[in-house]
C-alpha cells in the first residue's frame, strides 16, 4: 500500500486542525448565539460539553481516523458496512453547511474592501449598511463566488502544502487583534455589563432548546460529528502523541470563542446594541468600535476582516476536503473533478442560502434555505453524528485496539483512558439523546421542530439504506 501523504510537522497539524476548528464558528456564530440564548447560562453549558463530549470525540476522531487510514466514510466502511451510513451522513453535514458557510465567509472578505473604502466614516451608518448588503438578492452573492473560489484553489494544491501555511500565519495575527478590541471594549464605560451578561449564569433562562443549542455550538466549532477530524486524523503519524493533539486543539478553539464574546459583549453594551442583535453582531460592533479608534482604527478593522476571512478560510477547505476525500477515495474522481464538482453544488445552495437572508428563495415550514443548512447541521445532523461515532467506537471497535491506538500502543501515559472509554460508550450517546429529543420537542414552540424532525427522518433512512451507500 502507498504510504499516506502525511502532515509536514507536529505544529503544522495542530495549526491545520485549531485552523478548522477555529472560524466562523467562535467568532461570528458563539458571540449572537450566546446572545441569542440568554447569555452566562447557554456559556457554562457550552463549555461543559466542550470538556466532557467535546474533547472526547475529537480524540474519537482522531484515532479512528488514524487507524484505519482512511477519511471519514472509508473509516466506517472498513470496519463494517453497516456502518458506512455514519461517515455519508458527515459528507452530507459538509454539504449542507459549504452551502451557507461561504455566504458569510464573502460576508468577512466583502467587510476587508468595505474597510478600505470609508465603511468606518460614519458609525451611525454602520448597522444598516450590513443589512442593507446582506438582504441585497446580487452583492453577496459576488463576494460568496469570490470566497468559493479561494476554496477551490486551495483545495486543489491538496492537503499540506494549502491548508497548513495559511493557518501557521494567520491564526496567531487573529488572535492578537481579538485581545486588542476586548481590552478596548472593556475600557469603554458600561462595559462590565457585557460581561456579566457573558458570564454569569441565570438558570431561568435555559430550556431544552438553549441546551441543544449549546451542544450543536460545541459540534459545530469543534468540527466535530461530521468525519472532518476523522479526515485530519487520517493523515496523522503514528507517532503522534493524540490525547495532546485533541486537548490542545480543544483549548485553542474554546479559548478563541471565549475570547470572540469577551471582545463583543462589553462593547456592544457600552454602545446599547441588544444582545439579541442576531447575524450581524461581528459586522457591526468591530466596526463601530474601531470608528471610534481615530486613525488606527481602519487600520486594526482591516487587520481583523482579513484574519476572520482567513479563519474561515481554513474551516471551509477542511468541510470541502471531507467532500473531496469522500469523492477522491470511494467514487475515484481525480482531485480537480471532484473539488470543481463539489464546489458547484455547494454555490448553488448558498445562492439559495443567501438570498433567502433577504426573504427571497423558495421556504420550507416558514424557515429559508440558509436557516434550514444550519438547522440541519448544527442541531442535528453534527450532534447525531457524533452520537453515532461513539456508538461505533464504543460497541462496534474492540476497546484494546481503541487503547492501542489511543496511546501508540502503550507508549503514551494516558491515565483517563477508562474515563474516555465510559464516556464514548455509555455517558455521550445517552446524552446526546436526551438533549436532542428535548430539543427538537421544544423546538416546536419556535417553528424549527419541523425541520429538526425532518433531520431526523433523513437519517434513519441512511441508516436503512446503508449497505447501499
Ligand atoms: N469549526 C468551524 C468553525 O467554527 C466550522 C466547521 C464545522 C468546520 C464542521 C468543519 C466541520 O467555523
Amino acid at each position: 500500500m502507498q504510504k499516506r501523504e502525511n502532515w509536514g510537522s507536529k505544529i503544522g497539524f495542530i495549526m491545520a486542525a485549531a485552523g478548522s476548528a477555529v472560524g466562523l464558528g467562535n467568532i461570528w456564530k458563539f458571540p449572537f448565539t450566546a446572545g441569542d440564548n440568554g447569555g452566562g447560562a447557554f456559556v457554562l453549558i457550552y463549555l461543559v460539553f466542550v470538556v466532557f463530549i467535546g474533547f472526547s470525540i475529537m480524540l474519537t476522531e482522531f484515532g479512528v481516523g488514524r487507524s484505519k487510514e482512511l477519511a471519514a466514510v472509508g473509516a466506517f466502511k472498513s470496519v463494517d458496512r453497516r456502518w458506512t451510513f455514519t461517515g455519508v451522513l458527515g459528507v452530507l453535514s459538509g454539504f449542507l453547511i459549504m452551502g451557507f458557510y461561504p455566504v458569510v465567509g464573502g460576508w468577512a472578505l466583502a467587510y476587508v474592501f468595505k474597510v478600505v473604502t470609508g465603511l468606518l466614516n460614519n458609525p451611525a451608518l454602520i448597522g444598516d449598511s450590513f443589512n442593507g448588503f446582506i438582504t441585497n438578492p446580487g452583492l453577496p452573492l459576488i463576494w460568496m463566488v469570490l470566497y468559493l473560489i479561494l476554496n477551490v484553489v486551495i483545495v486543489v494544491k491538496g492537503i499540506s502544502s494549502g491548508i497548513e501555511k495559511a493557518g501557521k500565519i494567520l491564526m496567531p495575527l487573529l488572535f492578537g487583534i481579538l485581545i486588542i478590541i476586548a481590552v478596548r471594549g472593556l475600557m469603554l464605560p458600561g462595559a462590565m455589563a457585557g460581561m456579566e451578561f457573558l458570564f454569569k449564569p441565570d438558570f431561568s433562562k435555559v430550556n431544552g432548546s438553549v441546551i441543544l443549542a449549546a451542544l450543536g455550538q460545541a459540534f459545530f466549532s469543534l468540527s466535530l460529528g461530521m468525519g472532518c477530524m476523522i479526515t485530519y486524523g487520517s493523515y496523522l503519524s503514528k507517532k503522534q502523541n493524540l490525547v495532546q493533539n485533541a486537548a490542545i486543539v480543544t483549548a485553542m478553539d474554546t479559548s478563541v470563542a471565549l475570547l470572540a464574546g469577551i471582545a463583543m459583549f462589553p462593547a456592544m453594551f457600552a454602545f446599547g446594541i441588544a444582545p439579541t442583535a442576531g447575524p450581524g453582531l461581528v459586522f457591526v460592533v468591530v466596526p463601530t468600535l474601531f470608528a471610534e479608534m481615530g486613525a488606527l482604527g481602519p487600520v486594526f478593522a482591516l487587520l481583523f476582516f482579513i484574519a476572520l476571512t482567513v479563519a474561515a478560510l481554513t474551516s471551509s477547505v477542511s468541510l470541502l476536503e471531507v467532500v473531496v476525500a469522500f469523492l477522491i477515495d470511494e467514487k475515484k474522481f481525480t482531485r480537480k473533478k471532484a473539488v470543481f464538482s463539489s464546489a458547484t453544488i455547494m454555490a448553488l445552495l448558498c445562492i439559495l442560502a443567501s438570498l433567502s437572508i433577504g426573504g427571497l428563495g423558495p421556504k420550507l415550514f416558514g424557515t429559508g434555505a440558509f436557516d434550514i443548512f444550519d438547522l440541519l447541521t448544527d442541531k442535528i445532523f453534527l450532534a447525531i453524528g457524533g452520537m453515532l461515532l461513539c456508538i461505533f467506537a464504543g460497541w462496534r471497535l474492540k476497546k484494546k485496539d481503541l487503547y492501542d491506538e489511543i496511546t501508540n500502543n502503550g507508549t503514551v501515559k494516558f491515565g483517563l483512558f477508562g474515563v474516555w472509554y465510559a464516556l464514548v460508550k455509555y455517558v455521550i450517546p445517552v446524552t446526546i439523546a436526551i438533549v436532542a429529543i428535548n430539543g427538537v420537542r421544544e423546538g416546536f414552540a419556535s417553528g424549527s421542530g419541523p425541520i429538526m424532525v425532518i433531520g431526523l427522518v433523513i437519517i434513519a433512512i441512511f441508516a436503512g439504506i446503508s449497505k447501499k451507500l
